[in-house]
């Protein structure tokens, strides 16, 4: 009853899988705002709606809404104590109004490659900031991951001081905010659906994210170039609440659990090739990708790795301290 081309369709015309669900099933909504294809953490759903509703068929399925086309990232926490929706994994960049924890994610030039993020999300310290909004009714379910970000403009950006006045697009992060104002810019939070629109009428004139997001979402077409600065992450909290969680029989919420958890390791597994592959993808359609010499990467370093102690308080050293020996 699960047709790939039913996803398939759903990806193209913003409408969920509804054909997963029947009467009497548990029916548990995935909604999240990126692409559903060529994308981790669209990938990592559809593999876990795949899989749901082929091993849960007759006790529960999976609907997936990508795109933003359920909730936003701002709406989505609420719509999940609500019972509207029962997964979402927004960025981490965006729980600033839950705890200000997850802001060890987002200093810049932290993480080296995904491997240190791996090893700091898997060890203690990863792992315990997954209980970081449990007294909000949340359960942090894992990490899926995307990538480190890159910056694109409406002209070549070299060095820091070449975005000097110009207006980026930023996720709801203060830590993104204060990277941004280091480099003499400034920065507007706008909601990942509005940033082409803002991008292409120039309310604002750059943005930063991961090869995937800016292919997805054509960012490029409306950009001059983009600059591989690998300054920061994207990644995401798997979240749910904890009334859903525990509504579920023990043995449902295990079987959950476990295809769930299987699903995330394997899709965080191929998230720097869906990167990659969306790097090249873009170059193919005419993107222009900036790189940096040594010199130009440490002008990068040198001015936004001093935002660090405006945050460490609200981190923990401890917290930093283990971030950055995971990338050693
Ligand atoms: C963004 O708003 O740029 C990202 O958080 C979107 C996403 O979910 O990758």
């Amino acid at each position: 009853k699960f047709a790939a081309g039913a996803v398939i369709s759903a990806a193209l015309f913003a409408t969920p899988a509804f054909a997963a669900c029947d009467p009497g099933e548990i029916v548990i909504k995935f909604s999240h705002v990126t692409a559903a294809t060529g994308h981790p953490k669209g990938e990592a759903a559809e593999a876990i709606a795949k899989r749901i509703n082929e091993e849960m068929n007759g006790t529960a399925c999976m609907e997936v809404f990508p795109s933003s086309t359920l909730f936003d990232d701002d709406k989505v926490m609420e719509a999940l104590l609500l019972g509207d929706v029962q997964i979402a994994a927004p960025s981490l960049s965006k729980f600033e109004s839950f705890t200000k924890k997850y802001r060890v994610f987002d200093l810049p030039f932290l993480f080296p490659d995904m491997d240190a993020v791996n090893n700091f999300t898997q060890g203690e310290v990863g792992k315990d900031l997954l209980n970081a909004i449990d007294d909000k009714g949340y359960v942090g379910l894992g990490y899926i991951y995307n990538g480190l970000k890159h910056f694109s403009a409406k002209k070549p950006l070299m060095v820091p001081s070449d975005a000097e006045g110009m207006k980026f697009r930023v996720q709801t992060s203060d830590v993104a905010v204060a990277m941004i104002e280091a480099m003499g810019a400034s920065a507007q939070k706008l909601a990942f659906k509005e940033v082409y629109g803002a991008l292409q009428t120039g309310v604002v004139d750059g943005q930063e994210n991961t090869w995937s997001n800016i292919y997805a979402e054509k960012f490029f077409e409306v950009q001059d170039g983009v600059t591989e600065t690998n300054h920061q992450l994207l990644t995401y909290l798997a979240v749910t609440s904890k009334e859903w969680l525990d509504s579920l029989d023990p043995e449902v919420r295990e079987q959950f659990l476990t295809i769930f958890n299987e699903e995330v390791v394997a899709a965080n597994a191929q998230a720097t090739a869906v990167n990659e592959d969306a790097k090249q993808k873009m170059i193919a359609a005419g993107g222009v990708v900036r790189t940096l010499t040594p010199e130009q990467r440490q002008e990068w370093v040198d001015v936004m790795k001093p935002v660090w102690d405006q945050f460490k308080d609200d981190i923990g050293q401890d917290v930093i301290d283990a971030a950055v020996a995971a990338g050693q």
